[in-house]
């Protein structure tokens, strides 16, 4: 087996301008500041205006960031994945749409995923199948959300989680270790986060489905499902492949809600300060948090070159994610 992998060589991302606070959804719904950051470490969170801001506009400019980052041609690029769980496009991808705006030529393959939150690691597992397999040499793995399109804004217990966004990587084939990864998933347990697509006229009459077509999240039961099976798979990870965890640089995690990860955190017995957080200023932005968080770290410096990396995700499935790779 060859030891080429796909490298993050750049990264980028995009928050639209309006930022909303906690204290201005307490206008919308009966809840309060304190009891949001107590309850998620969620400061405010970025609303898209849904006209120039939107998941294909957010992911093409994500992915611009991350092309100017790697100092790379776009003509170079050979595949571009987006990932998302609420496109404006469902068809062009957002992946060609993001093909069109950077300028990419016609010999780049294209297509979007969806995995609800972890849905840009699927995206990455998939360009790395394709680079680990020589199939690709140059790629993008986008993730891009306007949540705030399918988020039930009269429900407290999860409006106050979810922002907008978009981030980006670009990766290149290069020497170095694969990358190494488990993914696991559960259609039995998957009704405690769902939603359905609004394009069902035929049952535009039944009772209740216009509730359906907006996000439905039993928190508690989401929130106990991702404290039990994160710090798991993260210790099964180690095992599979052999490492220890306290040689870890950082733990990755999707950005849900700060008492999940410093629960992983505690769990794992590693001290906090390895599990970088941007949820205080984005909120929940599905599967575009950890390529944020990403491109977050490299511009304060925090990310280095050969620093072990764990990423890990979980959401709609349900599914929950974990890489071990080496930045
Ligand atoms: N403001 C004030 N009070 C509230 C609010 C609010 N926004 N929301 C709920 N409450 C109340 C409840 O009504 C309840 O009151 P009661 O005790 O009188 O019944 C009390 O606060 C506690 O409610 P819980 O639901 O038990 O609160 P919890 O501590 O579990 O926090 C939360 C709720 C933040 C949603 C948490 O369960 C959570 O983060 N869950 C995980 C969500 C998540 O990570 N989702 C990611 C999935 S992403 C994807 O795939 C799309």
């Amino acid at each position: 087996m060859s030891n080429i992998t796909g490298k993050i060589i750049g990264l980028g991302s995009f928050f639209p301008a309006n930022v909303v606070t906690n204290d201005d959804l307490a206008k919308i719904v009966e809840t309060n500041d304190a009891w949001i950051q107590e309850r998620t470490g969620i400061k405010q969170r970025h609303i898209a205006d849904g006209v120039n801001e939107k998941s294909s506009t957010m992911a093409v400019k994500a992915a611009k960031a991350a092309v100017e980052d790697a100092g790379i041609d776009p003509k170079d690029i050979d595949l571009i994945v987006c990932a998302s769980t609420s496109p404006d496009l469902m068809f062009p991808t957002l992946a060609t749409t993001v093909q069109e705006a950077i300028g990419a030529t016609e010999d780049c393959g294209c297509f979007d995923v969806n995995s609800a939150c972890p849905g840009w690691l699927a995206a990455f597992n998939t360009v790395q199948g394709f680079i680990e397999s020589g199939n690709s040499k140059l790629a993008l793995v986008i993730g891009a959300e306007t949540l705030s399109n399918v988020t039930d804004w009269t429900d407290r217990g999860s409006c106050i989680l979810f922002g907008d966004g978009a981030g980006a990587a670009v990766l290149k084939a290069e020497e170095g270790k694969r990358n190494e990864l488990i993914m696991r998933s559960s259609g039995a347990r998957g009704e405690c986060l769902h939603l359905e697509t609004s394009k069902q006229p035929k049952r535009y009459d039944e009772e209740g489905f216009e509730k359906k077509t907006v996000m439905y999240m039993a928190g508690r039961d989401v929130f106990r499902f991702a404290v039990t099976e994160v710090p798991k798979l993260i210790t099964d990870l180690s095992v599979k492949y052999n490492f220890d965890l306290a040689d870890v640089d950082y733990f990755i995690l999707h950005q849900a809600n700060a008492r999940i990860i410093e629960s992983t955190a505690k769990k794992l017995e590693i001290n906090l300060e390895k599990f970088p957080m941007t949820i205080e200023k984005t909120g929940n932005t599905s599967s575009a948090s950890i390529p944020a968080l990403l491109t977050e770290m490299k511009k304060d410096g925090r990310l280095k070159k050969g620093m072990k990396l764990v990423f890990a995700s979980f959401g709609g499935g349900l599914t929950w994610n974990a890489n071990y790779i080496e930045y």
